[in-house]
């Protein structure tokens, strides 16, 4: 990731401090009239990145038990502080190694197709969560499984399995047709990233029938997307599906689908990806090529001179 070797990581205290401000999240968070609260663990955000803490000394890393200690605590928070809000985790079920355009590829500022950075240093790989140590861009779902036992031990039953993440591998969490400013042309054939993701999801809902599972990265489906998550969840691989970008478009598309409409195809998320670009470059994220909110307005006007640079 171009950090030096000496880049300071937090300390267990300021680690810590920051469990202690959920006290007053959960009190907020029930005082506002929340039914849930979402304890993330996915997208390379802090509780992801505890998980495949396995190089961190002291008690937030190493062992499994210690890379899911910032989870248990927050649990344990918020069952004392707000016994009523009910609590989901959004988990990165598996990681892959970071990626990028490659370079040989890229010209006239145009993106290569991804591939992965050098590895093959690295292994036993250590850095990662629910990634085959020998062959990370590979899934592993021991100990995602052992996450999820800890899940239903925790008496939590909300789940919304993704993968990866969008700063480091887009392509294993955000299937797209097209690279956001920070990313790089398809390093797969799109459809191979969503199947990746719904063949885990169905392996871990068999596993665990008892969590309710919702289901990602569905958007690049597009046109199809609704036969495959009716599929999906008729088959028992997901119970619910989840839309990401689709939502910014075509927020009734399932509503349009299951009452049996024509389609509005011209409304449907073509993965253009300046959803992602826009807030990469500073401006509000949303649906930039096909909103007309978005299309017709001064910001799309500086996402075109941002994208030109
Ligand atoms: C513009 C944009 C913003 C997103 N923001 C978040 C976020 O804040 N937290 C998160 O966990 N995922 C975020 N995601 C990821 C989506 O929730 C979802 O996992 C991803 O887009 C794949 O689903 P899809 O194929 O339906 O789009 C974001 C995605 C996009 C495109």
């Amino acid at each position: 990731m171009g950090l030096p070797a000496d880049y300071p990581v937090l300390t267990d205290g300021e680690i810590e401090g920051i469990l202690e401000k959920f006290h007053d999240a959960a009190n907020i968070a029930e005082e506002l009239g929340f039914d849930f609260v979402d304890i993330k663990h996915c997208h390379g955000y802090l509780g992801h990145e505890f998980l495949s803490a396995h190089t961190r000394e002291g008690k937030f890393g190493g062992t499994l038990d210690n890379r899911t200690r910032f989870l248990r605590e927050i649990v344990h928070t918020i069952r004392v502080i707000a016994p009523k809000l009910k609590i989901g985790v959004r988990l990165s079920a598996f990681d892959s190694v970071a990626y990028k355009p490659d370079p040989t590829k890229s010209a006239n500022g145009k993106l290569g197709p991804g591939i992965p950075e050098e590895y093959a240093g690295l292994i036993p790989y250590r850095w990662g969560f629910g990634v085959n140590p020998e062959n990370p861009t590979q899934p592993d779902l021991m100990e995602t499984i052992q996450f999820l036992t800890l899940l239903e031990d925790l008496r939590i039953s909300l789940v919304n399995l993704t993968a990866g993440s969008p700063y480091y591998n887009p392509h294993i969490q955000r299937p797209a047709l097209y690279p956001p400013s920070d990313g790089y042309q398809p390093a797969e054939d799109p459809l191979i990233s969503v199947a990746r993701q719904m063949n885990v999801t169905r392996e871990l809902k068999q596993r665990f029938p008892n969590l309710i599972v919702v289901g990602t990265a569905y958007s690049y489906l597009q046109d199809y997307l609704p036969h495959v998550a009716q599929a999906a969840t008729r088959e028992g691989w997901v119970d619910v599906v989840g839309m990401g970008r689709m939502i910014l478009t075509y927020p009734e598309l399932l509503h349009d689908a299951s009452e049996g409409k024509v389609l509005e195809h011209k409304r449907v998320c073509r993965t253009f990806s300046d959803c992602t670009t826009a807030p990469r470059k500073g401006l509000p994220s949303g649906c930039y090529p096909l909103d007309p909110l978005y299309k017709n307005s001064e910001m799309a006007e500086k996402l075109k001179i941002a994208k030109a640079k």
